[in-house]
């Protein structure tokens, strides 16, 4: 991989370690989905000791939550498929960071895929899509922005239809946000949401913020990897912006295929439509 600008910041790289949970996966007896694109990251990244580094120690403090990442992996793999199968003709993954979706999830063709992250996040991200030689089933633009600032306009300047039902994605990042970038991020995707759309979604549980989640925390910190926020209220949050939604605890056997969650990391899982 010598032409990949890995990102720097420890928050980008949790993103490397989902796609090293993903890869895992696939490799695994009866596996929920499989991830080209993560284990020809993972494979690449053999050839660079600090990722690889990285991954292993990942591993190491995530030990026992793997099965979280994977069937919360698969619950939005199936309600991106749903929305697909209900009309949705565009997609935005915010925070993308390395999702391998648009190289694996069966998509009509007419659909347009926006992933959108850090500028240094999106760039690797494009060029590992080209190195891996997988065609995005569908067209993906990558939008290098940042959520703490006016992302909408970037996504627009891209090519971005308001007018068109969308599926929003919205994965492994609002506990990083404060609460009021949480806030103005769903006020945003509110705003650009036609009839018909789907938003889909994670968030921490408070839990977390406090006793529960002191030893992840502490895993998390050693990578300059913080919780900021975190909240018990996702129906109540999204059904104030419109949106009728349905949310899981990670740890409910109904959305596990079989698989048994760890109690950590809690975290709720939505799937709304307005
Ligand atoms: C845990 S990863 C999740 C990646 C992806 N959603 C997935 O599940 O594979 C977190 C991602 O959030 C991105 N991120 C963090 N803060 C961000 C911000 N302020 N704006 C855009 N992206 C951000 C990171 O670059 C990283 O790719």
């Amino acid at each position: 991989m010598p032409d990949l600008k890995i990102p720097v910041d420890g928050l980008s790289h949790t993103a490397l370690y989902t796609a090293w949970v993903r890869h895992r996966e696939a490799g695994g007896p009866d596996p929920l989905f499989t991830d080209p694109l993560a284990s020809f990251l993972v494979a690449a990244a053999g050839d660079h000791p600090a990722l690889a580094a990285f991954i292993t120690q990942m591993g190491i403090t995530s030990s026992g939550f793997p099965s979280y990442h994977v069937v919360r992996t698969r619950y939005f793999d199936d309600r991106v498929r749903y929305a697909l199968d209900n009309g949705a003709r565009q997609v935005v993954t915010l925070a993308a960071g390395v999702d391998g979706r648009t190289t694996r999830l069966p998509c009509p063709r007419d659909t347009r895929w926006f992933e959108l992250d850090l500028p240094d996040m999106t760039e690797f991200k494009t060029a590992l899509v080209e190195q891996s030689g997988l065609a995005p089933a569908c067209e993906r633009v990558g939008v290098g922005a940042d959520l703490r600032t006016d992302w909408p306009a970037a996504l627009l300047a891209a090519g971005f239809d308001p007018a068109a039902p969308t599926a929003w994605l919205v994965e492994g990042v609002l506990m990083y946000l404060t609460l009021d970038e949480g806030d103005a991020l769903l006020d945003a995707v509110t705003a650009l949401s036609a009839p018909g759309s789907h938003l889909l979604l994670e968030h921490l549980a408070v839990s977390m913020l406090g006793d529960q989640g002191t030893q992840v925390r502490g895993g998390l910190g050693k990578h300059g990897v913080v919780f900021t926020a975190a909240r018990d209220d996702l129906e109540e949050w999204l059904g104030g912006a419109g949106w009728r939604a349905e949310v899981h605890a990670g740890v409910d056997p109904a959305i596990g295929h079989g698989r048994s969650v760890a109690p950590v990391p809690a975290a709720w899982l939505a799937a709304a439509v307005r």
